[in-house]
């Protein structure tokens, strides 16, 4: 199969890329490795058109299957937000710990049963025939009452898998990866290619 240039700058992002389409593809490299730069506004306002946005910038430059992603978390107690602005929320320099804490203290005395949340993950390939093709998976969980756990990224410590009894920021890598909304989308992405 034609070589993959994934549009992130994100390396934890890359290192899940590698290890779940390794196996269908050849070279699988980031936009810093394909030497590409682009400087595309993300202003869609689904996770699909911002993932197509970022995957044509790049497809302007360069050959191949070009992949891109977009992501966020879903509140449902507060009309999905943060959603597509997840990143911008409350301004992309804001830390986490700033972001994580506004979040808890918006749903102070909301009850468990109404804390529901998730992560969506869009992924957008386009082919090298100029074909576009999109996914989206999601992971359900509930925003907990504090921060919880030291890995990943964002908002990890404040995602609770009740089924596991822990935060996304409680689990390994691989453990996210196997459950986790991009682990899913990449999986989905791996099966139409390996259709063509
Ligand atoms: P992007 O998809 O790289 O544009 O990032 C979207 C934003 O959504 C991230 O900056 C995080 O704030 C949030 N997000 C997406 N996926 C995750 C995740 O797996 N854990 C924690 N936060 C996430």
């Amino acid at each position: 199969m034609e070589r993959v240039i994934f549009a992130t700058g994100n390396e934890g992002k890359m290192r899940e890329v590698r290890a779940i389409l390794a196996e269908s593809c050849g070279e699988i490299l980031s936009m810093k490795e394909a030497g590409v730069r682009i400087d595309a506004a993300e202003d869609g306002v689904t996770y699909e058109e911002n993932a197509l946005i970022k995957a044509r910038a790049v497809a302007a430059q360069m050959d191949g299957i070009i992949m891109a992603d977009d992501s966020g978390l879903e509140i449902d107690f507060l009309d999905r937000e943060p959603g597509v602005y997840s990143a911008r929320y409350m301004g992309e320099d804001t830390s986490y710990r700033v972001k994580n804490a506004n979040l808890i203290s918006r749903l102070e005395g909301v009850p468990e049963e109404k804390r529901t949340a998730r992560f969506v993950c869009a992924i957008a390939a386009i082919l090298p025939n100029g074909i576009e093709k999109t996914v989206r998976a999601t992971i359900e969980g509930r925003i907990g009452y504090e921060e919880k756990g030291l890995n990943g990224f964002g908002y990890d410590p404040i995602f609770y898998v009740p089924e596991l009894g822990k935060t996304t920021a409680e689990l390994t890598e691989e453990e996210k990866n196997l459950i986790s909304h991009r682990g899913k989308a990449l999986r989905l992405m791996k099966a139409e290619l390996e259709k063509l």
